[in-house]
């Protein structure tokens, strides 16, 4: 029996240090120690033996027992060291790696212009008006007394997505919006998308525009004229100037077309102006009467100016970019750089 006992006890050793899992350790606990393993079946074949001899087997079974449990518990610890060391291996951290960048995003062009605009007019006491970029013909050319036959209205230059519905071509109609609402005095500035059906280097078929419309008692031409000054010299910086030449648009009368000094050769004249020394920006007025009267705003009583500026071009006369395209590209290497 006993050296039954020894030869159990060393192949328990041999396998028990061969095993490398704790599932295969497992199952060596069950071989050796379990209900059908030899261990077991010599405990339950005690009842033969005499009086005598039991003590003795006893013993030496109790002895067998408890050597391979602590074979088995010794392996156990062996096993998980070496799972713990194995988890750390693999999920350490190399801290000389270089880390992950975030790429870090920036304002388009176009917003840095709008979002300036809107601080210097803030700080001059406007208010901000939105309108729709979906509109109709009232408030896009009828309130704005442009007649049914004026050429802006032909299919080629306005989108119409429906009868009577258009993509806005100016902001001005935010001015209808505003006059329909509210009563003067009247401050704001509405910046916004704008759509003509046009495609080239300087024109896009969606662009910005930001309106502006002051309607008070006594308001006259040098405020606008003031305004628009403190305005040019506040974007573009103090030695640009700002002109205004007669044109005629037909919500406004007198109206004008607003250049400033060509930014490149302050009026020298280069290529950025073509030689003239000046860039134009927009257009502007005075509210013609007809406009009021046909919002129920006394023109008797209350004057006011109105001017629209193109966006896409301050943009492209603060920043230097030579074709209106590239603000829609989404290329990033030339967003980067704003
Ligand atoms: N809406 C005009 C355009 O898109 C620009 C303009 C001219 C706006 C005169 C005005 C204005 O408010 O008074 O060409």
């Amino acid at each position: 029996m006993k050296e039954k006992l020894e030869k159990i006890i060393a192949s328990a050793q041999d396998e028990i240090a061969a095993g490398d899992t704790l599932h295969q350790l497992n199952q060596l606990k069950s071989k050796f120690l379990g209900k059908k393993s030899e261990l077991m079946d010599m405990m339950k074949q005690m009842s033969s033996l005499s009086s005598e001899e039991k003590p003795e087997a006893g013993k030496l079974l109790n002895l067998a027992k408890k050597q391979i449990n602590r074979l088995l518990n010794s392996r156990e610890l062996e096993i998980k060291e070496l799972d713990y060391r194995r988890t750390l291996s693999i999920e350490q951290i190399d801290i000389t790696m270089p880390g992950r960048r975030r790429e870090k995003g920036s304002l388009h062009p176009i917003t840095l212009v709008m979002q300036e605009i809107e601080d210097i007019f803030i700080s001059m006491g406007f208010d901000i008006a939105e309108g729709p970029d979906i509109e109709d013909e009232f408030h896009n050319f009828d309130a704005l007394n442009t007649p049914k036959d004026h050429p802006a209205r032909d299919l080629s230059d306005t989108f119409y997505i429906g009868d009577d519905v258009l993509l806005r071509t100016q902001t001005s109609t935010v001015q209808v919006r505003v006059m329909q609402n509210h009563k003067p005095p009247i401050r704001i500035i509405s910046p916004g998308s704008c759509y003509r059906n046009e495609n080239d280097a300087s024109h896009s078929p969606m662009f910005h525009q930001v309106e502006a419309l002051v309607v008070d008692d006594g308001i006259n031409f040098a405020d606008l004229r003031d305004i628009l000054n403190v305005f040019v010299k506040k974007v573009f910086g103090d030695q640009i100037e700002s002109r205004f030449r007669p044109h005629f648009f037909p919500f406004t009368e007198p109206s004008a077309e607003i250049d400033i000094s060509c930014v490149k050769c302050y009026g020298k004249g280069c290529n950025l102006c073509k030689g003239s020394g000046w860039l134009e920006m927009g257009g502007a007025g005075m509210v013609d009467p007809n406009v009021f009267e046909m919002l129920d705003i006394d023109s008797e009583k209350y004057t006011g100016y109105a001017f629209g500026l193109g966006i896409e071009r301050i943009a492209m006369i603060k920043y230097k970019i030579p074709d209106m395209r590239l603000l829609y590209e989404n290329d990033v290497r030339f967003l980067r750089q704003f």
